[in-house]
């Protein structure tokens, strides 16, 4: 049975425009800046992360979005996306999705020789395993055109030492992306992922040990720009991969530059 092509859309963020848009790991960071942008591109928004009051409070924060003049509600799931019961849960709630944003992830650190199994195993069960259970069942529900966009980071190319089980996990979701773009491409499925630098969130300001603004801007001399990246320019990066149907298992840097250096 032939397949229609991919359907052409225009590859601007005012395709994000009536669409709905799954961001899991969507209370915090990265993935709350992506909420609501996508909010002010009038796209209709869902946002899954764990804890319900901190859910709660970006589900506001993001109706509270200045120029959001649709009505769609935004919508907040409570869920753990590593369980793929409470993930279906997740889609039979949010009702149709168009295209679906992971950014929950932690980043467990640990020397070769003092890292025990179950942290290896926890590295992989949060990134590599969250992010194939999301593509499970994102996949069968996404429309042609759809897109699955992952988060991935600097060190899974240039890693530090003491850190070899969480690179590995992240890497093994950059080769996911590739090998799931191949896979879904005859659903018309994108999967692409984007690979962050070091950006303000409350991440890596816990990762950083810069608890105030002073901190913050300190550590940031040493990067390129100057400065850490907003979380809206991290999040300007999977719109962009949403919007252009032509895009399909890319891994794009996003890191001030960083790589360079
Ligand atoms: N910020 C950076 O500099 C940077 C650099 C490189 C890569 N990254 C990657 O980019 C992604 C986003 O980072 P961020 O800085 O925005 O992180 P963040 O501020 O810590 O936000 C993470 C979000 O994911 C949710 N989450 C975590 N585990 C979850 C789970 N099992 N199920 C559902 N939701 C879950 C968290 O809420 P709950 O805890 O309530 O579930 C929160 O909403 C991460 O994967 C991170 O590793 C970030």
């Amino acid at each position: 049975m032939s397949v229609a092509p991919m359907p052409v859309s225009t590859p601007l963020p005012a395709a994000l425009a009536g669409r709905t848009v799954l961001v899991i790991g969507g209370s915090s960071g990265i993935g709350l800046a992506a909420g609501e942008l996508l909010r002010s591109l009038g796209a209709r928004v869902v946002l899954v992360a764990r804890d319900k009051a901190r859910l709660d409070a970006a589900v506001a924060h993001c109706l509270a979005v200045p120029g959001a003049t649709h009505d769609d509600p935004v919508l907040g799931i409570a869920a753990d996306a590593g369980d793929e019961l409470e993930l279906d849960r997740v889609f039979q709630q949010a009702g149709p999705v168009d295209h679906v944003l992971v950014t929950a992830g932690g980043f467990q650190v640990g020397p070769l020789d003092a890292t025990p199994r179950a942290d290896v195993q926890d590295a992989v069960d949060s990134r590599l395993w969250g992010a194939y259970a999301v593509a499970r069942a994102a996949a069968p529900r996404l429309p042609a055109g759809g897109s699955i966009t992952f988060t991935s980071g600097l060190y899974a190319t240039r890693p530090l030492p003491g850190m070899a089980a969480a690179v590995a996990a992240i890497g093994a979701v950059e080769a996911l992306t590739k090998a799931l773009a191949v896979e879904l491409a005859p659903r018309r499925v994108r999967v692409n992922a984007v690979r962050y630098g070091v950006f303000d969130t409350p991440l890596a300001r816990g990762a950083l040990g810069a608890a105030t603004d002073e901190a913050v801007a300190e550590a940031g001399r040493a990067f390129l720009p100057g400065r850490l990246g907003t979380p809206a320019e991290a999040a300007a990066a999977p719109i962009f991969l949403m919007s252009d149907n032509y895009v399909s298992g890319a891994v794009i840097p996003v890191d001030g530059g960083q790589s360079l250096v």
